[in-house]
């Protein structure tokens, strides 16, 4: 079984991933040799501070041996056809984990390794950060019936979220500017479990929210685009007027790392109702919860 997109593993399979990274966390000893004698590759297209250290640490924390790959090595889909990176890795490792810019690429190694292959970041998902985003959210507050608000780009981080935070049963809003909505189909599929919402009014979307997530206006991979992108997305900037229109209890969440001034302001990202650390924290515990609902 492979963690490519959040409906890999259905609502009952995201479920278990969240219970398990939840155990991880409060009971770190009870899976303290699930992986023992396993040997996990983690393999980098971009840059990663959180993934990279955190899939580390969850690895070697339930016994396993992670090894991380740099793609100035391996040249996937330059070097070597990733269909063929895919098969020779298989070889040698029990689990294989990528963070790519085609999302297709993930698909083809996933259909060529009989490893359980996990995504750290594409074009389309990050589901991983999406594990760690609705653990940070059920410690604020139970999720049934809660209101979670995605402001800006409707990208990979949003894809993943929506779905992950449907499947849980929480109202779904997305603000983005016009052109940078989600993709039609993680709309369908999140509409599919929940309430979605998709608009480019910022201050109706967060009014009642419990949640106000951002990320960065440009992508890696779009750093190009970043100027023109800066204009688009000016009106989506959460700072601590918009974040007062939300419920007084909200919580602001980023995936990370943020570029302070642009998508959200100093007061907003060190705000006491801000939880972006934890949710930082919170990629180590779940990368355990979804290497064990994969294993077990
Ligand atoms: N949130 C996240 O994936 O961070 P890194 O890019 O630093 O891994
Ligand atoms: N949307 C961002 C997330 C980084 C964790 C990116 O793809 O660069």
């Amino acid at each position: 079984m492979n963690y490519l997109r959040v409906a890999d593993l259905g609502a009952d399979g995201l479920k278990n991933a969240l219970d398990l990274s939840i155990r991880a966390k409060s009971n770190p000893d009870e899976f303290g040799s699930a992986l023992t004698g396993q040997e996990v590759g983690l393999f980098y297209m971009k840059p990663s501070t959180r993934t990279r250290v955190s899939t580390e640490v969850a690895v070697s924390q339930l016994g396993g041996r992670p090894m991380t790959l740099r793609n100035e090595e391996v040249g996937l889909g330059k070097r070597e056809a990733p269909a063929d990176v895919a098969r020779t890795l298989d070889r040698y490792l029990d689990i294989l984990a990528l963070r790519v810019f085609e999302h297709e690429h993930l698909d083809i190694i996933g259909a060529h390794a009989k490893a359980p292959v996990i995504n750290l970041l594409s074009d389309l998902e990050h589901p991983c950060q999406a594990l760690a985003d609705v653990q940070t959210m059920s410690e604020a507050r139970p999720l049934a019936g809660s209101v979670l608000t995605f402001i800006g780009d409707g990208n990979n981080v949003c894809h993943s979220l929506m779905v992950a935070a449907a499947m849980l049963d929480v109202e779904v809003r997305v603000a983005a500017p016009e052109g940078y909505e989600p993709l039609p189909e993680y709309v369908e599929l999140a509409s599919q479990y929940s309430s979605v919402t998709v608009t480019p009014d910022v201050n109706a979307a967060v009014e009642g929210s419990d949640f106000v997530y951002t990320d960065v206006w440009a992508s890696m991979g779009q750093e190009d685009e970043a100027a023109a992108r800066r204009r688009l997305f000016e009106g989506y900037r959460v700072d601590e007027e918009l974040f007062g229109r939300a419920n007084d209890t909200a919580v602001f969440l980023h995936c990370l790392p943020a570029h302070r001034g642009e998508e959200v302001t100093d007061g907003v990202a060190d705000h006491s109702r801000s939880r972006i650390f934890d949710q930082a924290e919170n990629r180590m515990h779940s990368f355990k919860g979804v290497l064990l609902h994969l294993t077990q």
